[in-house]
């Protein structure tokens, strides 16, 4: 059987971790099962850089490759480029976007240098898959240097319309990179649609019944694969003396109190300030929550070298210390706001004991913590998830309480609609959003999206 190789930026950990953010997570999942070869960056910063040494590390069925970045290179690429330019356009924040020209140029380069990488590690009958925005002209740097695999790309954050795309300096060239995979993943319907309107609208190609784009003489498969997690896996982990010994200890703390859990990257794309005063909101409207509801908002820092995740950290900060002083009494405190990350095991138990889960980002390309809490609930008195119709995750979760993540008063509602649910109702919709995420597991997405890589470039060397 051929060797997967996946590529992103971040690799790893394979062993349970602390680490935040669902590319990880989501590839730990799928490759555990298949093995195969991993490859990206180290995650580490030097003076050599990409030319640095190969890093290697392997367990029983996953081997992981990873380079350096320099200084210069990381500015560039991963700050700049992809975190300040694509990450903003692509989670419809304009105002937040920096486009300098020297971030562009230095992302290709770094691209063009992981390609050469890459390319040292190919056997003939490797299929390789790259991931997300860091990687976008992946592919055909790949095919400059004549690498004939089977290609494959997933993108794991939204994609916006043409209207919206096209303020990103050179997004027709972007664009028409990816034109050199053979498949393109999206995590939505919605997604494959705005890339098949920039393809005609933008770039003059077609779009084929079957699926396919065509621009640029090249025909390739776009189609959404919405990326899952090892949900038996992750129930299991709810059942751990490790998940039990958090789930104890949180209910000691909340000492007869209910619990709705928030946990997320530290992101202005994840709508914490907003999820905050829509709590505020559930005080204000119905008082006889205080003094027995609380919010755990467990936010890891991330990207904190940024201005604007340090803004965001900032104003977290101020609008959770504004309510706590406005409603904390003695013995209760509406707000836990926490930096700080912990195992998957963990976060099960931590999950399994709050009665709701609360996500509500402002944009998500999927939403792994909204499947995460669902698995690891008990089925016999499940909890309830409340989702912003702006997660990709709200496609496949009809039966969670969907939520407009801008409207505080609607916020407000769902999250007393969850409170009084009963437990009848609570069952009702655990066990269908439960059913969806054991059909569509991290398994299930890899697998699915690798037999379309495979077919398509038979058919690609059969035209
Ligand atoms: P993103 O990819 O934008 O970070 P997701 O919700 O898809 O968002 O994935 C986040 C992943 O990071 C989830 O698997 C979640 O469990 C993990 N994670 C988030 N916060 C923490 C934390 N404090 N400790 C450990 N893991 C975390
Ligand atoms: O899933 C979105 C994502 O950007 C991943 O690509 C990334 O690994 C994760 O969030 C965490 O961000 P970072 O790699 O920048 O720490």
């Amino acid at each position: 059987m051929a060797r997967l190789v996946v590529v992103s930026n971040r690799v790893g950990p394979l062993k349970d971790s602390r680490k935040a953010g669902g590319l990880a997570v989501g590839l730990v999942d799928a490759l555990k099962k298949d093995g195969g070869l991993w490859f990206g960056w180290s995650g580490r910063i030097s003076e050599e850089g990409t030319f640095g040494p190969l890093q290697t590390e392997s367990t029983r069925r996953v081997e992981t490759a990873t380079i350096d970045l320099n200084q210069a290179d990381y500015d560039g690429y991963y700050a700049g480029y992809a975190n300040k330019s694509l990450w903003p356009v692509l989670h419809y924040r304009l105002d937040l976007a920096v486009f300098e020209r020297t971030y562009e140029l230095v992302y290709r380069r770094v691209n063009d240098r992981f390609a050469t990488r890459l390319k040292s590690l190919l056997r003939p009958d490797d299929v390789v898959w790259v991931h997300d925005y860091h990687f976008m002209p992946l592919g055909r740097a790949l095919r400059a240097m004549d690498v004939e695999n089977p290609i494959g790309y997933f993108l794991h954050v939204p994609f916006p319309g043409p209207d919206f795309l096209t303020a990103l300096p050179n997004s027709h060239q972007l664009v028409r990179d990816l034109f050199a995979y053979d498949v393109i993943g999206f995590q939505t319907q919605r997604d494959v649609e705005n890339f098949r309107a920039f393809a005609e609208l933008e770039l003059g190609g077609y779009v084929g019944e079957d699926g396919s784009v065509t621009a640029f003489g090249r025909t390739i498969l776009a189609k959404a694969y919405p990326i899952g997690i090892d949900t038996e896996g992750f129930a299991q982990y709810a059942l751990t003396a490790e998940a039990k010994r958090n789930q104890q200890r949180l209910m000691a703390a909340l000492g007869g109190h209910t619990q709705i859990i928030g946990v997320d990257r530290l992101d202005y794309s994840k709508g914490l300030p907003e999820r905050l005063h829509a709590f505020e909101r559930l005080l204000e409207n119905y008082p006889e929550h205080r003094g027995n509801v609380s919010l755990m908002q467990v936010a890891p820092l991330s990207r904190s070298d940024l201005d604007a995740y340090d803004k965001i950290r900032r104003e977290l900060e101020s609008v959770s210390g504004h309510i706590n002083a406005r409603f904390a009494d003695m013995g209760w405190t509406p707000i836990h706001c926490m930096f700080r990350s912990f195992t998957r095991r963990a976060l099960a138990g931590i999950y399994r004991g709050s009665a709701i889960g609360l996500v509500t980002p402002l944009r998500d390309g999927m939403n792994l913590v909204a499947k995460e809490y669902v698995a690891a609930q008990d089925p016999e008195d499940p909890g309830v998830l409340v989702l912003s119709r702006f997660a990709g995750a709200a496609h496949e979760m009809p039966e969670a309480l969907i939520v407009n993540p801008y409207n505080r008063e609607h916020v407000a509602e769902m999250i007393q609609t969850a409170l009084r649910m009963s437990l009848e109702e609570r069952k009702e919709r655990w066990n269908a959003l439960f059913k969806t995420l054991s059909e569509n597991d991290s398994h299930h997405w890899a697998q699915s999206i690798i037999a379309d890589l495979r077919q398509t470039h038979r058919a690609t060397l059969a035209a």
